[in-house]
């Protein structure tokens, strides 16, 4: 497949490349698009065929859904069985933006959008070029991430370019993603509201707005052996590099000590700005220590690097856990296969 490259700067200056990925949709083709957490691989929602060739096009198992992504809210009553009132406060709250919220489904939506399930999960992008997208085309977009299944997030085209040349009918160009960690996900289609991946609006945030809202298990910890799975998303293997990585937790002086006396192969270290000098090994810092938004941005670009510079052990500096970095954590934790070394 030939796939074409829009570079879309500015959707007012650049109509003609909205345009031709507005057609592409509405036709039943797959654009790579860019949202303001990382790179969708988007396309037409309610149509079941074209859906199906997301799941090609990623190797992604079929019976893990996809998120629709709408500009505005006119959009929803058609695809949901009912929006309850949290629902509306939190739209209210954070839409558009990165926030992802389940609910039960309506019978417009494909099974191969919901994975099979009844319910449906829905995201009002806050990205200009994302949103000038939907709005053109007039359909709602179903878009994983933009990553081949197996490898993290892409937050820049650079990144799609590399897993999806000549996969998809066209790769839309819009620089790097604001946020760098996939939304926030919560469901209202149970009794309470439950996180099931954390995201840019915090769980702090949520509760703002709703009260008590409960964190799956599967946010913090391995599912075990046979648990059922809230969000099969949490069920596959997530991306791990090539390299064993290790979270070490403790003070700078103990990772630095503790790095320098546990080398094996070619080994790294991931680490916050400003402590390269103080590691005897190569260092990729993630972003500012207290500073959890600068990690997120650059986490997954880090992790592909890792990959890219062939390091076999990388020990990585923990992240806090509030705020964004509760979502900093979750990724950084799979991507170790949660192995964490507390010193
Ligand atoms: O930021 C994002 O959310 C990005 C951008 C492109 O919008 N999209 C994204 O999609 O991360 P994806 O497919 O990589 O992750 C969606 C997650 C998966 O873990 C999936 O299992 C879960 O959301 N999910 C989707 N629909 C669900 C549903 N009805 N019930 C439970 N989990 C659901
Ligand atoms: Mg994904």
């Amino acid at each position: 497949m030939n796939t074409q490259i829009l570079p879309i700067e500015d959707p007012g200056k650049d109509e003609s490349y909205v345009r031709r990925a507005a057609e592409i949709l509405r036709a039943g083709g797959l654009v790579i698009i860019p949202t303001e957490t990382v790179y969708g691989l988007a396309a037409n929602a309610l149509d079941g065929s074209a859906v199906r060739r997301i799941y090609e096009a990623k190797g992604r198992p079929s019976d893990n859904p996809l998120i629709v992504h709408v500009s505005n809210m006119e959009m929803i009553p058609p695809l949901v069985e009912d929006f309850p009132d949290g629902a509306r406060r939190l739209a209210e709250a954070y839409w558009p933006g990165p926030l992802t919220i389940i609910v039960r489904k309506s019978g417009r939506i494909p099974p191969e959008t919901s994975g099979g399930l009844d319910t449906v999960a829905i995201r009002m992008p806050s990205h200009p070029v994302a949103r000038a997208i939907i709005e053109t085309a007039g359909i709602p977009l179903a878009a994983p991430s933009a990553n081949l299944s197996g490898k993290p997030s892409p937050t820049n085209a650079r990144r799609c370019i590399e897993d999806m040349m000549g996969r998809v009918d066209a790769i839309v160009d819009s620089g790097s993603c604001q946020v760098g960690v996939e939304s926030t996900v919560i469901t209202l289609a149970e009794g309470k509201p439950r996180l099931l991946r954390p995201g840019g609006i915090t769980l702090e945030q949520l509760e703002a707005v709703l009260g008590q809202v409960e964190v799956d298990p599967a946010v913090l910890h391995k599912l075990s052996a046979g648990a059922k799975a809230s969000s099969p998303g949490m069920k596959y293997k997530h991306y791990a590099p090539k390299a064993h990585v290790i979270l070490v937790e403790g003070s700078l002086q103990q990772f630095a000590e503790y790095v320098k006396t546990h080398q094996q192969g070619k080994t790294a270290a991931l680490c916050f700005d400003g402590e390269e000098a103080f590691l005897s090994v190569r260092a990729f810092s993630y972003g500012k220590k207290e500073d959890a938004a600068t990690q997120a941005a650059r986490l997954f670009d880090k992790l592909r690097e890792l990959d890219d510079a062939g390091e076999e052990t990388v020990y990585a500096r923990c992240p806090d856990k509030e705020g964004v970095g509760l979502a900093v954590y979750n990724r950084l934790i799979r991507a170790a296969g949660f192995e964490v070394i507390k010193l």
